[in-house]
């Protein structure tokens, strides 16, 4: 049967078993993505929004119930969803020896497409990321931001129609925060369903037109960011809007207190 969702997870569940016993990272989760849309994955450390990416992408086994990408059921046809799907992970592992062009180049080629057709393809991608100048010289040299920038054309190669970004902006400074922000709208204006999991939530409240906030596995909340903010405002009588800060707190049940206490990683 097919999804009429870009993304769809439903009541999605992941246990991990070890020698230290189990550990339920995910625990019924439940999406559905629209075409075309930036979805917003917020949460704190340890909330399990890398072990959904993962699950969602294929690279990591789903212990329970089933998801859907571009249609396809992500269980049953990993291949076919690999295709869809361009994947920028939160470590990005990028060879320092080579250019910024030749990785894209051979991604390209690794996809099947002709020599000219991939240097065709990098061009444009190193446009898109704003990489142009840095494009000749050795990724070892490149800065925090530059990798992040590249990271992501090299996900979108093969043309694909959901891109799932985890923690794209976690230690760039502002302004190449900027910069990605940037980067992400173009690519969602050309088409492509983005889906994002940051720690930034001014990050998603500039990009995300929805959003879900996920804690000890758990969903507990989703909406756009101002029907998030409203429900706040009106559920403790603010006077004004509250930041998206104040809900993911409330929704988080962290404050300060807790925070403080807590070994939180900034
Ligand atoms: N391979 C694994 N084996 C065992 N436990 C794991 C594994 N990967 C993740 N976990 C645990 O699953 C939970 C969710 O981790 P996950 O990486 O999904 O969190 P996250 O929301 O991405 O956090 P962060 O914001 O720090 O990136 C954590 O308790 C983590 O320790
Ligand atoms: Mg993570």
């Amino acid at each position: 049967m097919s999804s009429m969702y870009a993304v769809e997870a439903i009541d999605v569940h992941k246990r991990f078993t070890g020698k230290d016993g189990e550990v339920d990272a995910v625990r019924g989760v439940s999406l559905g993505i629209e075409r075309g849309e930036v979805f917003g994955f917020l949460g704190p450390n340890g909330a399990g929004k890398s072990t959904t990416v993962r699950m969602l992408t294929t690279l990591m086994t789903i212990t329970a119930g089933r998801a859907l990408v571009g249609g396809l059921d992500v269980a049953g046809d990993p291949h076919g969803v690999r295709r869809r799907i361009g994947v920028a992970l939160q470590e990005a592992g990028l060879d320092p020896r080579q250019t910024g062009r030749e990785l894209l180049v051979l991604q390209g080629r690794l996809f099947g497409l002709s020599k000219t057709d991939a240097a065709a393809r990098a061009a444009d991608l190193l446009d898109l990321v704003e990489m142009v100048d840095a494009a000749d010289r050795r990724i070892g040299g490149y800065s925090g931001g530059m990798k992040r920038r590249l990271d992501l054309a090299s996900a979108l190669v093969h043309q694909p129609d959901v891109l799932f970004l985890d923690a794209p902006t976690t230690g760039l400074d502002p302004a190449s925060r900027l910069t990605v922000w940037d980067e992400v709208r173009r690519i969602n204006e050309r088409g492509t369903t983005v889906f994002l999991t940051t720690q930034y939530l001014e990050e998603a409240d500039q990009l995300c037109g929805r959003l879900a906030i996920i804690d000890g596995g758990r969903i507990v909340r989703e909406g756009s960011p101002s029907a998030l903010k409203s429900e706040l405002r009106a559920r403790l009588a603010l006077d004004a809007d509250p930041t998206l800060d104040e809900v993911f707190m409330d929704a988080t049940g962290r404050n300060r207190a807790r925070v403080a206490g807590d070994v939180q990683e900034v």
